[in-house]
């Protein structure tokens, strides 16, 4: 596996393999890789011969009162599960690679609605990080195919239109979430999380598990179904953020005349401790 730290580096490798006529799967991250990310690599390499993954943790997406300094940074320990893997490249650039200039004074992507509700509504301008740092790195890779997680399902539908509103050419691939044994979704996050806030962290998915057995059995009060959820959350031990019931592909609010409650999905965010948690279940299962 090689290691590049540069653009101009990149391109070049990028660009011979794309000469002998070989396809490229991307994989970006920002690092301290869990099994969930290992299977986004491995997917990627089922959709092309070459494969490349980025770490790079952004600061862009960041707010001023979050983690970015103290983002788990594990570079050596995680070159060794994606060369295990099998992935050709990782790209691990600098800070002034990416962003040459002070953030405030970089070119942004913005994609409007769909950036400002959920993680969005609690995360002022997080969308715009991610989707100005995920267009710059398809347009240094120049993937034909990129591989997201479907843990942060509202990112995912961000890229897909970031994708389709710029006519940019990649094939957007997204993953299932991959689960402890108990439940919780994998997450960088979850080693922020004590022992005692771990034990409890598995009821963020039982309580989403709960909400569509309510729904599957019948009950259509979204709003009581959401309230209900959020009573159980703060009695476990959570500050819980947000639960709502939204459309699977538009994340709009359903109504009973817009909505077929097979195309819902549930949407949770928590916070447990220091770790913000969140978490997305199907109505039906795919
Ligand atoms: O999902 C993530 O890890 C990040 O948001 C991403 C897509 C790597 C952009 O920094």
């Amino acid at each position: 596996m090689q290691i590049l730290n540069t653009i101009a580096e990149l391109r070049a490798q990028v660009a011979a393999w794309r000469r002998a006529g070989e396809r490229v799967a991307f994989v970006p991250t920002m690092g301290n890789l869990h099994p969930g990310h290992i299977r986004l690599v491995e997917r990627a390499r089922e959709q092309a011969p070459r494969t490349v993954a980025s770490i790079f943790v952004n600061p862009m997406q960041f707010g001023a009162n979050e983690d970015y300094a103290g983002y788990p940074r594990t570079l050596e320990n995680d070159g060794r599960q994606l060369e295990a893997v099998g992935l050709d490249l990782l790209f691990a650039p600098p800070l002034a690679e990416i962003y040459p200039r002070p953030l405030e004074q970089m070119t942004q992507v913005a994609v409007p609605e769909l950036s400002a509700i959920l993680c969005g509504a609690s995360r002022p301008g997080h969308f715009n990080g991610v989707t100005t740092v995920v267009s710059k790195l398809f347009n240094q890779v120049q993937p034909d195919v990129a591989v997201f997680g479907e843990k942060d399902w509202q990112q995912l539908l961000i890229i897909r239109r970031m994708v389709a509103d710029l006519d940019i050419p990649v094939e957007i691939v997204g993953v299932p979430i991959v689960r402890e044994a108990d439940g919780l979704a994998m997450s960088s996050r979850n080693g922020y999380l004590s022992a005692q806030e771990r034990a409890i962290a598995p009821k963020l998915y039982a309580t989403l598990q709960a909400t569509v057995e309510r729904l599957q059995e019948g009950e259509r009060d979204y709003a009581v179904l959401e309230a209900e959820a959020k009573t159980r959350l703060a009695a476990a031990g959570f500050r819980p953020d947000y639960f709502e019931i939204r459309g699977s592909d538009d994340l709009q609010r359903p109504t009973a005349e817009t909505q077929a409650v097979s195309a819902l999905r549930i949407f949770a965010a928590a916070w447990l401790g220091r770790a913000r948690l969140i978490d997305n279940l199907a109505v039906m299962p795919n």
